[in-house]
């Protein structure tokens, strides 16, 4: 089958409600877009999956939901006023803007004129007012990654936790980028979400950490159902380094438009805690932090070999999440050929990340005693804790069973004539990937499906 090109996932996507383009009644708002009735099930399963391979497996993590709207302060000691931005040329006939790594020949992508402005840094974070009066010292911003919060609270979840290094915190969260060039659907977006985790350990540990959290991170992928050759890691080149970083890792993975980044996973070393310390004296890290006179705290903590306070190095372990959700649905599409001209398009989803988990699927649905056992036992499995467990009311078995194809579903369950009449009652269960069906007991339904799904 030819690899999955965009225009399918989108169509997919649409057809069956997992993405829409966001104000799509008035145009549409470019770089936006909104998660439908399975895309928020998709997109939760994906977070949930993260939360709980960095949080709840592990013993050295503690978890942060912290505020959008960001306090100025934090993004000047972080550096992102400065630098937070890409080279940006005009182009002086059609009065287009673009990055300007994406001209090629000096010419304008638009209308091809070479009459450009040199490139000119554009700095993408969105500014807000905080309060009813617009002036400068009101000034905040949608948060440009979700990171910052998890510095900025370093010391107040040491407290409260009296973790010691090395230990991270995880956050999972929206975050906002006044991208130039939005594209490739929810590839480059300016509402996005990340998933981040700040894993804080001993200067001198870092390099050791950066490599062991680039083995977990991969193989966390493979989980999710990536496969290792539509996947590479590329290490960033020194002079392409974020501000703030000592050496970064790229997970990239094969999109329909091309090997890109999935996720980051940087060596941040002490630049934020340090950048936002109150005071140096004590510490003898000064080489990666300014003055700051503006905190009131330090962002540090004991070596608990020598009692010595230290700022600690940071691994940055930061995935998209939209960008996974895109990352998994290209992997999960399939083309089926059924033979005698017959083909479905299968959504080969992790039965962990389906949206649906169980479609209950009335053999008639003007049938009254069907019904009624369709909804007896939606209510009885939906308390067993595997996730969604939809009702389909259709009618029409053939059209059930290819729409929970397209969705990803792993098991369609059938209530029909036989599961009223015969002793003891059953149901048919179709498998998604192999459409082999079995019979179950509806007795033995509960064991069945958490052994499936749990
Ligand atoms: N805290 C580190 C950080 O933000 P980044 O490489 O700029 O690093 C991390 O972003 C991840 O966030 C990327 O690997 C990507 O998956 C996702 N991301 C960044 N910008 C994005 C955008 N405009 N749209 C969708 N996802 C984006």
């Amino acid at each position: 089958m030819a690899a999955t090109s965009m225009d399918q996932l989108v169509s997919l996507c649409k057809r069956r409600g997992f993405i829409f383009q966001n104000a799509d009644i008035y145009g549409g708002q470019q770089g936006v877009y909104d998660y439908g009735p399975l895309g928020v099930e998709l997109k939760n399963n994906l977070k949930n999956a993260w939360w709980r391979a960095m949080v709840y497996e592990r013993d050295d993590v503690e978890g942060l939901d912290a505020a959008i709207l960001t306090n100025r302060k934090v993004l000047k000691y972080s550096g992102h006023e400065d630098t937070f931005s890409d080279p940006m040329c005009d182009c002086r006939k059609c009065k287009g803007r673009f990055r300007a790594d994406h001209i090629t020949d000096g010419k304008c992508p638009n209308c091809g004129s070479t009459d450009l402005t040199e490139p000119r840094p554009f700095n993408l974070m969105f500014k807000t007012q905080v309060g009813p009066v617009e002036s400068d010292e009101n000034l905040a911003y949608l948060r440009p990654e979700t990171a910052q919060a998890i510095f900025t609270q370093f010391k107040n979840v040491v407290d409260a936790t009296s973790r010691k290094l090395p230990f991270g915190i995880a956050q999972i969260g929206k975050s906002f980028r006044n991208e130039i060039t939005p594209r490739n659907f929810i590839f480059r977006v300016r509402e996005f979400e990340q998933a981040e985790l700040e894993y804080f350990v001993l200067p001198g540990e870092d390099e050791k950490y950066h490599e062991l959290w680039k083995e977990a991170r991969i193989n966390w992928w493979l989980e999710q159902g990536l496969v290792k050759e539509h996947m590479n890691i590329y290490t960033t080149p020194h002079d392409d380094l974020a501000h703030y970083a000592k050496a970064c890792y790229d997970i990239e993975y094969q999109f329909p438009h091309g090997m890109e980044e999935l996720e980051g996973i940087a060596n941040r070393r002490d630049y934020d805690l340090g950048n936002h310390t109150k005071a140096q004296e004590e510490f003898d890290l000064e080489a990666h932090c300014h003055a700051n006179p503006d905190s009131t705290t330090k962002l540090c903590i004991r070596d608990e070999e020598n009692g010595k306070w230290v700022i600690p190095f940071v691994i940055e372990p930061s995935m998209g999440v939209d960008r996974g959700v895109l990352a998994v649905l290209t992997e999960a599409y399939t083309e089926e050929d059924l033979g005698e001209g017959n083909s479905r398009i299968v959504l080969k989803l992790k039965k962990h990340l389906a949206p649906i988990k169980v479609a209950i699927i009335p053999l008639k649905k003007n049938s009254e005693a069907i019904m009624q056992k369709c909804h007896e036992l939606k209510n009885k499995l939906m308390k067993l804790g595997i996730g969604r467990v939809a009702l389909e009311n259709t009618g029409n078995i053939g059209k059930a069973y290819r729409r929970h194809d397209e969705v990803g579903t792993p098991l369609c369950l059938t209530v029909d004539f036989e599961t009223l009449e015969n002793t003891p009652e059953s149901v048919t269960i179709r498998d998604r990937d192999t459409m082999q069906q079995q019979r179950v007991n509806t007795a033995d339904l509960p064991s069945f499906l958490r052994e499936y799904f749990l």
